[in-house]
């Protein structure tokens, strides 16, 4: 039996590979924009408003444990093992790794699903903020929207994907899981999200995680808008996938109703809130800089 001691060391570990395997993974232009991206972000010294405080240290610089987390991540390990091919129909921008259109489930689940550290911090966020009515873009084999339906069983997650076997897949997962707030809405974004939002009033957290082009993502960000309130967070992942993903990354926040925008390299989250100041917040964490403690800047 592992002591708690070991846990931490292992998890450790586990964050230090996850990392690698992220920086190993990235295409010339994400490695360009990393530099950048670097040389600019800020740690949890450089925090002045209240609100992001909080924020970093409730919902990023936080080592909170659930065992949920755990079962989530043995049943990604069970999907990380599946011997299954499926025929693939590709509704988005594609992979950069995977390109054949018939794949492994072992394969998407080792390269096209949300790392642990990122679906952790969704599920902070989900709880942190008490979020209901939560929407997510592209649920693959399910293993983001587990996490985001783990959060509170009371929240109704709804996740739209086009693909229908990675859609019986995931609902297999979140059977397995035990989670029966989740919904898959099955079909292209263009058919499921108007269905979807032409029926609910309101959207507390959307996950943006499909369908990588320039186009599209600022089209379903001003979609998802319409039925933001003031207390809405709408997550971006893959900002710098593309140069067009940057760019669409840049559009939003510059937004006139996005107030913060923070900046994770891998993800970026948007708040609405108009009691804050407009503010474009680049964070890595203090391990990564650690003489950035706010002295000079
Ligand atoms: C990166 S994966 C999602 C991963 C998942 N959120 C996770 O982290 O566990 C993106 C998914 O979006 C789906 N997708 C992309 N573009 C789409 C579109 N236009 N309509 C429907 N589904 C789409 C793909 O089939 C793929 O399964």
């Amino acid at each position: 039996m592992p002591t708690l001691f070991q846990l931490k060391i292992t998890d450790t570990i586990h964050a230090k590979n996850e990392d690698k395997q992220y920086l190993c993974s990235m295409n010339m232009y994400a490695i360009k924009s990393f530099i950048e991206f670097y040389l600019k972000a800020n740690t949890h010294y450089n925090v002045q408003s209240d609100f992001l405080h909080d924020f970093v240290n409730t919902v990023l610089d936080t080592d909170k444990e659930y065992y949920i987390f755990r079962q989530l991540e043995g049943i990604r390990a069970w999907l990380k093992q599946s011997n299954q091919t499926i025929p693939i129909q590709d509704f988005g921008a594609g992979s950069h790794k995977l390109t054949n259109n018939n794949r492994k489930v072992a394969d998407i689940a080792s390269t096209s699903l949300s790392r642990p550290d990122k679906c952790r911090m969704l599920f902070l966020l989900a709880e942190h903020y008490h979020c209901m009515h939560i929407l997510e873009l592209g649920t693959s084999l399910g293993i983001s929207s587990a996490y985001l339906g783990a959060a509170s069983s009371k929240a109704k997650v709804t996740t739209l994907e086009g693909d229908p076997i990675l859609a019986s897949i995931a609902h297999e997962v979140h059977t397995r899981a035990n989670l029966k707030n989740i919904h898959i809405l099955t079909g292209p974004f263009s058919e499921t999200l108007p269905d979807y939002l032409s029926n609910c009033k309101t959207i507390d957290l959307a996950f943006i995680d499909g369908h990588h082009q320039k186009e599209a993502t600022l089209r379903y960000f001003e979609q998802i808008k319409l039925k933001c309130n003031n207390d809405s967070i709408i997550v971006l992942d893959d900002i710098y996938w593309s140069k067009g993903m940057t760019e669409a990354w840049q559009t939003i926040c510059t937004n006139s109703d996005v107030t913060l925008s923070i900046d994770l390299f891998h993800i970026g989250i948007v708040f609405f809130k108009k009691e804050l100041s407009k503010q474009y917040f680049p964070y890595l964490p203090y391990l990564y800089k650690p003489w950035k403690i706010g002295l000079f800047s």
